[in-house]
């Protein structure tokens, strides 16, 4: 069966039971600022699980295009995929679980022709907001004669909400054996033989911002059937990447690379999956581009994986865009945008790649000096990464053929301290840790550095910060001088911080006593506020200044800089305020 089969049975099979089609949405989800991605097809159906009236009735189907960064880490095994297409249909307030449970059997096993046997369910088996399993669905799936050892009650089978907030439900999922012996009496749903091809979600509660679950106005159905995993299953495959979704691209990576899948299918997969994903990103009516923020930072980081794991085929020239071209004229019937995008995508790949590549370049040469020079360990090896962006993997590979064996561990504390001071993690977005909606901080916080410096070269050195503001939008400081800034000083500060910038100066740090920090040259203008330890972060040969951080990893990284403002604080000190353009 083809891909193409598939969706249309589906569609077929739920409009014969009274479902209207619908269009996908946009991978950037409209009225969610809680999650990066459309994660699943309901995404774009929230206001209508919460009581909206829909257009198209009270009973939908569609297949939708997802993002799923939480299980980055699980791409590389045969079913995990970071962008998947997901069938599902939707009871907006009108059948519940009875129907859906029995829609669910007969389109498997009538429609599909899936083996009875080789089928196993789960259930909700009560958590401690809601202590009672669902004996309901328990009832319905036996019914339609789900053998009792083969129904699961599970702790876990909870869906959503998508974001923070929204409508959830506990659910009943179907597995399938996809094992070579025969399917084990007892449904075991710790092994992975059995894959998870289709979730009912029996969604009758809404989580609100203070964490409560308050019931709904209507009870729905919300249902998501993986379709690269269904398909690889009906077409006896225990492994997605051998469906026609992407041997294509599988074929092309041999090709590139002059080596065959089976010889290293994890690097294989990761590169697919992601390049698949980045098109899809960048291709999308609301096109992403590789960045240091959100969702870009999230295509910046699967193109960057891909490469790397490209790495380990021997592809040391550019190959993402060719990887891209196979992908765009496999899905461009389906999905449109792609073709009409696509030299935007292909574009896109090229600079990032290119700009990837010289990072690693870059950062190469560095670590040879620091094997030449015996200065190799996790410090330094971690300062390769935050100067230059250089992965840990690399470093950790490097370092070993180089017969310098660096502890993962101590290097991993380097970070931890790291992220510990720069706390970019943001709260809130979802689980993957991938959003960082504080990195216009850091970059506010690393042009404050450089525009200190550029006013003490316009307008001297009596020029000392006397305090700032900054947060997301903007910089807020003030500084000690007695006269009113003229437009062509304005200007001057402006240029020489906006050529710092274009000089892509790293940003580095380090620790040393106050007295070594004085001794190095460093601004500092509350340094009785430090400790007897301070961390003075450099900028190239521009800036060097005392401050607890966070800031960006380069100067490149921070877009133009413009003084918007510029006025009396109090008597002797000005205040300037600053943004950073895009
Ligand atoms: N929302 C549910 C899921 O993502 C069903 O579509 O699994």
């Amino acid at each position: 069966m083809t891909a193409k089969d598939l969706k249309n049975k589906f569609f077929q099979y739920f409009q014969s039971q009274g479902h209207e089609l619908i269009s996908a949405a946009s991978l950037i989800p409209d009225n969610d600022p809680t999650v990066l991605f459309t994660t699943a097809g309901m995404h774009p159906l929230v206001p209508y699980l919460l009581g909206e009236k829909h257009p198209h009735g009270q009973r939908l189907v569609s297949v939708q295009k997802c993002v799923r960064t939480s299980d980055i880490d699980e791409v590389g095994d045969n079913v995990h995929h970071t962008f998947f297409e997901m069938l599902g249909n939707w009871s907006l307030g009108n059948y519940f679980k009875k129907e859906a449970i029995e829609y669910s059997w007969e389109f498997l096993t009538k429609i599909l022709r899936l083996d009875k046997e080789k089928i196993a369910v789960s259930i909700f088996g009560g958590n401690e907001n809601l202590p009672d399993y669902d004996a309901q669905s328990e009832k319905y799936w036996l019914a339609l004669g789900v053998k009792p050892e083969r129904i699961a009650k599970i702790t876990d089978n909870w869906w959503g909400p998508a974001g923070t907030t929204g409508p959830c439900g506990p659910d009943t999922e179907m597995f399938y054996w996809t094992g070579n012996a025969a399917a084990p009496a007892k449904f075991d749903p710790e092994d992975n033989q059995w894959v998870e091809i289709w979730n009912d979600v029996l969604m009758q509660y809404n989580k609100t911002a203070t964490g409560q679950f308050e019931s709904l106005k209507q009870k729905n159905i919300d249902t998501g059937m993986g379709l690269e995993r269904t398909l690889a299953v009906l077409n006896g495959y225990d492994d997605n990447y051998l469906t026609e979704l992407f041997q294509p691209i599988i074929k092309a990576i041999e090709k590139l690379s002059g080596k065959k899948y089976e010889t290293d299918k994890k690097s294989f997969r990761i590169i697919a999956d992601h390049i698949r994903t980045a098109v899809f990103m960048s291709g999308d009516r609301k096109g992403i581009t590789p960045s240091n923020k959100d969702q870009g930072y999230v295509l910046r980081r699967i193109i960057r994986r891909a490469i790397r794991f490209g790495k380990a085929l021997g592809l040391e020239q550019n190959f993402t865009s060719q990887l891209a071209e196979v992908i765009i004229k496999d899905y461009k019937t389906d999905y449109p945008e792609l073709e009409k995008n696509e030299k935007f995508i292909l574009e896109e790949l090229i600079k990032e790649e290119n700009k990837f590549r010289n990072t690693l370049s870059k950062g190469l040469k560095q670590f040879e000096k620091l094997v030449a020079s015996k200065k190799l360990n996790e410090k330094t090896a971690f300062d390769l990464y935050t100067s230059y962006g250089f992965p840990l993997e690399i470093t950790l590979e490097l370092a070993q053929e180089a017969g310098l064996n660096l502890s993962k561990e101590k290097y991993q504390a380097e970070f931890q301290k790291h992220q510990d001071l720069s706390r970019t993690a943001s709260a809130g977005m979802f689980k993957g840790g991938l959003a960082d909606d504080k990195d216009n901080t850091k970059r506010h916080h690393t042009a404050a550095h450089l525009m200190l410096q550029a006013l003490r070269m316009v307008l001297g050195d009596g020029v000392e910060q006397k305090g700032s503001n900054i947060n997301e939008e903007r910089i807020r400081f003030d500084f000690a001088y007695p006269d009113k800034l003229t437009p062509e000083q304005i200007k001057l500060a402006e240029d020489i911080v906006n050529e710092q910038i274009d000089k892509k100066l790293p940003v580095t740090w380090q620790e040393m006593t106050l007295a070594e920090a004085k001794k190095y040259g460093a601004l500092g203008s509350f340094e009785h506020k430090y400790g007897e330890k301070v961390r003075v972060y450099t900028m190239g040969d521009f800036s060097k200044e005392i401050c607890g951080g966070p800031h960006v990893d380069n100067t490149s990284e921070l877009g133009h800089f413009k003084i918007s403002k510029e006025e009396s604080s109090s008597a002797g000190v000005r205040r300037i305020k600053a943004i950073l353009e895009k």
